[in-house]
Order: C-alpha cells, then structure tokens, then sequence
C-alpha cells in the first residue's frame, strides 16, 4: 500500500507537468503574442492606446481625412477588421488604371475638419472602387516571415499547368534607405505594403491626416494646393517623439507587431480542410508559415509556425478585379487575404459583397466570387460541384478559424453556457469532427478533467474561477464537471457552497468598504445595481451590507 502511494506521488507531477504543457490555450483574438517580455507588453499596451485614441485637429487630424483613430475603422476586436470601406478612385484609359494625384487620387479623403477643404469624386474619375478594412492580427509574425519563402511559391508562367501562377508584389519600404533591395509586399488587398511601420505611416497620413516622419506632407483636397494651404493650420510633420523617443506611427507598430495570432478550433485535423486542400484552395491559402531566424527578431517572432492561410502572392482574379493598378499590382490582381478569424469577418471580400446573413451563405458567396474568370476559378467551379455534405464539412472547417477554445456557442465569449455544453460532454469521446472537439483541447480523444482545468483558465464573466468552496484541492467548476459536487440549478457553484459574493465589485473575495465605495460612485446609473433594476440606489447598499464580509 504505502509502496503504491509513493510510485503515485512521484508519478503525478509528471504527468501534471505534460498535461499542462498540453494544454496552452490560444490567445483570443485581439489578445497579445504569447511570450512577450515585460517591456514588449508594455509596448503593446501604450501601442494600443494610441491605436485607440482619436485624433484632434491640434494632435494633428486632417484636414483631409476618413477616420479620427485606427480604431475607428479596425474595431473587431481591436486591430482587426471592421465594416468601414474607403474609395479609390482614378481614370481608365482602354482598360488602363490611371492615377489622377493632381485631382485627389487614388484614395479618397471623404472627411474634412472644414467643409470648405471636403474632397469630392471628381467627374473626370471613370473608376472608383470600394475596399472593406482588413485585419492586423500576428502582423510582427507575417513580417517576420523571410520574402524567401514566400517567393518560393510563385509560379509566374504556371509551369504546373494548375491554372494558378501566384507573383511576388516587390515593394520599397517607406523606412529603407537609399539603395535598399526591394522587399515581398504582404498587407494590404494588393499586397502593396512589406512592413507594418510602412503601413502605420501610410494610413496615419491617408486615413488620418497625420502627417509623420514617413509621409510628412498632406494630401491636398483634390489636389487644390490653395485650398489645403488655407485649411491646413498645423506645421508638418503633425507626428513627434514621446518622451521614451516613439513617434506616434511607432507606437501603433508595437500594438500591430505584438498582437497574436487569432485562434483555430479544433487546431488541426478537421475532415473540411482534407477538402479544402483537395479542391485547390490551398494552393493560394496556404496554411502553415515559419517566421524568420534572423538574429535582430525578438523571440516572441522568431521561428513561430503560424496558420495564416494565405500565400501572401498576388493572383489574376478575373471579374473579381476591383479596376485599380496599385504598384506593379494590375487592376484584376488581389493578395491572397488571410483566413485565420473568418468565422467574424463581415463582411467579405474586398468590396464587401458577401455580406449579411449566415456565416455559411457569406463564405459561399465569396468563394463563388472567385470564379468563372481568373485564377480561383477552377477551385470555385470544384466548390459548386461539391456534395452537399463535403460542402457542409468545408464550412465547417472555415467556422474553426478564429473560434476560441471551448466557445461551443461560438459568441465569442466562453461563459456560463459554455459550462454547461462541456459538462455535457464530460468523458465524451471527440474527433475533430464532432462539436464536442471545441472542448478537447489537448486533442486526446476525450473531453476529460485536463480540459476541464484548462476551461477554469478561460472562462469569462464569471466570479471567482478558481473557487474551491469544499478545500478538496480542485476547483468546483472540474468537481461539477466530474460529477462529484452537485450543481443542480447550473450556475457553476455547488449548491451546497455558500452564497456566491453579490457586492463584491472588486472579486477580492470580501464584501468591504472598497465595494461600497464602488456602489455609492455608481449611484443613480446601472454600475452598482444588484437587484436587477438598472439603477444604483438604497436598496442595493442594503443587499451589500447584507453580504458584509468574506465569501469565500
Ligand atoms: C477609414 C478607415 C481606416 C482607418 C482610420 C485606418 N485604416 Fe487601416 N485599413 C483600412 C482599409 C480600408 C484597409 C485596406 C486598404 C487596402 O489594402 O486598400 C486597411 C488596411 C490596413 C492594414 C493592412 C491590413 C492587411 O490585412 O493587409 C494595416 C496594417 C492598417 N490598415 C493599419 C492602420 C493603422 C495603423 C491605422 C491608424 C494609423 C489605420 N490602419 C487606420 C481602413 C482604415
Ligand atoms: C488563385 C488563388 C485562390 C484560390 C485557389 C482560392 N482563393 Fe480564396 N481568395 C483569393 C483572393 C485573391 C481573395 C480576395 C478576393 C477579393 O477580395 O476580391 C480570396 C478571398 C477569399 C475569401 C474571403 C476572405 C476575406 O477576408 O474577405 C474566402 C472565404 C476564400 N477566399 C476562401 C477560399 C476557398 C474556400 C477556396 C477554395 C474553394 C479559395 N478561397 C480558393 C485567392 C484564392
């Protein structure tokens, strides 16, 4: 007896030890990079506030411009795509794109700090065309991955006869140096940028109007000289140095560079991504990337496999062309946009016309966009000639990227009904195939206690995660799950634990005089209420003094 004990005892950390290592969660999406350093984190963090914040017309806003803040237009989750579209515009010449700088062109400024200095589509423009915001999310990762390995994919003459002929989009950087070697574009719909700093600087001027170090001079509306001269009230360049020396473009670099990857649920082995790659969709949604080993790459960048699912490559596609030559991009030719976080994304494509209803009907939508003409067109013919339950799998398959762990009903937040759908599966056997796979997360097989402690780590909007009301050393919400402390009305707390802590605003386990100061800021307005009546008032201070004490 004594024996087996001690062969238990020295086994378990093992075993605790692995499974842990198992079971690291994804971030979510708009969460940071794991692994950053403390001061990368707070790069992040100042970034991020910079991203958010709007811009004055004294910190530098207009006087053309389309949104006061990054945020404006990047808003799901912060850094990631959004609804806004902005318009190009120009003239075509015998089915040419021309750009027409000297009247306002190519990118439309729709905003103004006066009406006088509002840019207009002039008349002369034959071609205008609408591009939807796109997402930010691991963009350090797709920097850091070498142009060697994305230029390794290109097939400009087709010599694989598979109908697609991806090509690099060669771009300077705005940053480099007289004399540089052009770099891999990857951001943006035309892959027209290479660096997230070039970005920041093109979209703080063109977006913003603010001008900085990178693009120091304002557009003019329209290309009236006169007029921006009469408008335009703040010297150039607007940007400048905080006191830790970051311009305002470097801040919102740091925020995009240390944002993490959105994540995939199931990771891996779904029966719609055997379909996805057999009907040719992965020959331009490349799955897997390894970013670079250069020895300047912070750790948190270097030598990460991410699952973009893009090749980063400009492809012919067709009708689908949006008309606008941009760089050595043509008017039909788009960059393979990154799948990772489409279960979100709405709307879809460029232009936005897969948009609305079912996140089932907007992936159809698009992915029949990328036919008859162009390079999509044979994956998309393959598509329509699916049976309807490989399609349906396929589906499935996009609804996995960007789904967060355990997030059964796929709002986006792993709450109480997430509880209830993993206890649900409690020993259930999971493929990737079966619902119950969002709960296996070390992809075991079994939706086991393993998950169960790693849902402890990810469950939101619920107080008190970690609570372990009957001291066995496990958290309730793994005794509720293995059926070994009841829980009979599914509120996620025994019901033979104590009363959960109402009043307890700053979850500190104690109901004390913090709390009531909480409640009396909150007086009138629904921050303080705890009786469910939308407002803050005596009745609620009495429920707290009521709950006076430690809740534990
Ligand atoms: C008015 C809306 C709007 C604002 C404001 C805005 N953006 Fe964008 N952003 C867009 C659109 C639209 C695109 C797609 C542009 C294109 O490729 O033509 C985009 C693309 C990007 C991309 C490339 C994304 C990708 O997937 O390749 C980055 C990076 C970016 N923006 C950064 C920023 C930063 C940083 C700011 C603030 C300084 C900002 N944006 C402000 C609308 C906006
Ligand atoms: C020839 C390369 C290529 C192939 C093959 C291809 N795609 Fe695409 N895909 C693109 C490009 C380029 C776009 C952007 C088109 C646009 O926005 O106008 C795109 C857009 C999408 C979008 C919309 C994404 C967004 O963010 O708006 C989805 C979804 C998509 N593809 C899925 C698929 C699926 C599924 C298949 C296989 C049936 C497939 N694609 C095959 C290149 C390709």
């Amino acid at each position: 007896m004594s024996i087996l004990r001690l062969s238990i005892a020295c086994v378990a950390p093992l075993l605790s030890t692995f499974a842990l290592a198992d079971v690291t969660l994804q971030p979510k999406a708009g969460a940071p990079l794991a692994g950053l350093s403390l001061s990368q984190q707070e790069a992040f963090a100042i970034g991020a506030l910079s991203y958010q914040t709007p811009l004055t017309i004294a910190t530098g806003l207009g006087p053309a411009f389309n949104k006061g803040g990054c945020m404006s237009c990047h808003a799901n989750p912060l850094g990631g795509w959004g609804a806004i579209a902005v318009t190009r515009f120009g003239m075509d010449e015998k089915g040419e794109f021309v750009d027409i700088p000297e009247l306002g062109g190519s990118l439309l400024q729709a905003e103004a700090i006066s009406q006088a200095c509002r840019e207009i589509i002039p008349p002369e423009a034959t071609v205008t065309a609408t591009r939807i915001t796109n997402s930010s999310m691991a963009f350090g990762l797709i920097e850091a991955i070498p142009d060697a390995s994305i230029s390794a994919h290109e097939d400009p003459s087709d010599s694989n006869l598979d109908g697609i002929s991806g090509r690099v989009h060669w771009v300077l950087p705005l940053e480099a140096t007289a004399g540089s070697p052009l770099r891999a574009g990857r951001f943006g719909w035309k892959a027209q940028v290479a660096t997230v700093l070039t970005f920041s600087g093109d979209a703080s001027r063109n977006e913003m109007g603010l001008t900085n170090r990178l693009v120091p001079t304002e557009t003019a509306p329209n290309g009236d000289e006169v007029l921006l001269s009469q408008c335009d009230t703040v010297a150039d360049p607007e940007d400048f140095a905080d006191i830790n020396g970051k311009h305002f473009i470097d801040r919102v670099t740091d925020f995009q560079r240390y944002l993490g990857p959105p994540p995939q649920t199931p990771k891996t082995g779904m029966a719609g991504e055997v379909i996805f790659n057999a009907i040719g969709c992965a020959s331009c949604h490349i799955a897997s990337w390894t970013t670079g080993k250069a020895k300047g790459l912070e750790t948190a960048l270097r030598n990460k496999v991410i699952r973009p699912y893009s090749d980063f490559l400009l492809h012919d596609m067709g009708t689908l062309g949006d008309g606008v030559q941009q760089g050595d991009a043509t008017e039909q030719e788009f960059r393979t946009p990154t799948l990772w976080n489409l279960r979100t994304r709405d709307p879809m494509l460029h232009n936005g016309t897969a948009a609305g209803g079912l996140f089932a009907d907007r992936v159809t939508t698009a992915i029949n966009a990328h036919g008859p003409f162009g390079e999509g067109a044979g994956s998309a013919q393959a598509f329509a000639e699916l049976a309807a339950g490989d399609k349906n799998a396929l589906i499935a398959f996009l609804d996995s990227l960007g789904r967060a762990e355990f997030d059964f009903d796929g709002d986006g937040v792993r709450d109480l009904e997430d509880f209830t759908a993993l206890r649900g599966y409690a020993g259930a056997a999971a493929t990737p195939n079966t619902h119950s796979a969002i709960g296996d997360i070390d992809q075991n097989g079994i939706v086991n206690t393993i998950d169960a402690n790693a849902f402890v780590q990810a469950i939101e909007n619920f107080e008190d995660p970690a609570r372990d009301c009957n001291g066995n050393g496990i958290a309730d919400l793994v005794d509720i799950f293995s059926g070994t402390m009841p829980d009979a009305d599914g509120d996620g707390r025994g019901d033979n634990c104590p009363s959960p802590c109402i009043g307890d605003f700053n979850l500190d386990g104690t109901v004390d005089a913090s709390d009531i100061a909480t409640l009396l800021n909150a007086w009138g307005s629904a921050g303080g209420d705890l009786n469910a009546d939308a407002t803050t008032d005596a009745s609620d201070l009495a429920i707290l003094l009521n709950g006076w004490g430690s809740c534990k």
